[in-house]
């Protein structure tokens, strides 16, 4: 096992899926694969590998924020060999353009994390984006299965509370779509290890209208979202 993963080698797939919320994990486990297996229960965070249309994919919880994200990012890659990771999660709207229920694929992702600055001893700003063939993909499912699936720029931020509604305004200025906590964190440790990542975002709430998903819808565009993932990440 590694340090937060009790999985033996060879227990995850080469192909993941991440949501946030490790019940999320069972549920897809329980409703999207088949023949699956719990392989960690370390810390409640749970992780499953299955098969979907007979190719084996894992879905791994990841807690919330880009310190927990970066935990379980980094060990799935670098010591199980995880090679493909699709972050499935939901996010709040920041474009007028959106309404709940939307997917939303993360092209690239602004941060107000100190966690890259750190990385480039604060001297540079580092541009976190999605694997481009992984993103091509996903495009093409969401088209084929019927779902108007928004492409753009997302804000990763630590803050879920924030004192600065001001600078949501501001990026939104600048074109970023929603905001969300972890896709900067996954782009960065992705690129740096050689592996390939995408983050799909559900919008969840709006932060122009106050508007909330009830959970039965939450449950619904979790779906739809969860099976452009799954088609993505066999292609
Ligand atoms: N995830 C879902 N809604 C969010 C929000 N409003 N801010 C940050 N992350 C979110």
């Amino acid at each position: 096992m590694s340090t937060h993963i009790g999985a033996k080698p060879g227990e995850i797939a080469e192909r993941i899926l991440l949501p946030g919320d490790p019940l999320r994990a069972k549920w897809i486990s329980e409703n999207f694969l088949d023949d699956t297996k719990c392989y960690s229960t370390v810390r409640n965070v749970y992780g499953f590998t299955g098969t979907y249309r007979g190719v084996p994919v894992s879905v791994q919880g990841t807690g919330m924020g880009m310190p927990s994200a970066s935990i379980y990012a980094h060990e799935l890659i670098n010591e199980y060999g995880v090679q493909t990771l699709i972050r499935i999660g939901s996010c709040g709207a920041l474009s007028e353009n959106l309404q709940l229920g939307d997917v939303v694929a993360a092209i690239g992702a602004s941060t107000d994390s100190a966690m890259n600055r750190q990385r480039f001893d604060g001297l540079m700003d580092y541009a976190p984006v999605a694997d481009f063939g992984l993103l091509r993909t996903a495009v093409d499912v969401a088209a084929g299965r019927g779902v108007g699936m928004s492409v753009g720029p997302v804000l990763s931020t630590d803050a879920f509370y924030t004192d600065r509604p001001d600078l949501y305004d501001r990026l939104a200025d600048y074109g970023v779509l929603v905001v969300e906590m972890e896709a900067a964190a996954l782009y960065t440790i992705a690129a740096r290890h050689r592996a390939r990542s995408l983050a799909l975002l559900t919008v969840s709430d709006h932060l122009r209208t106050g508007e909330r998903s009830s959970a039965e819808d939450r449950e619904q565009g979790f779906s739809q979202m969860v099976e452009v993932a799954l088609d993505t990440i066999i292609t």
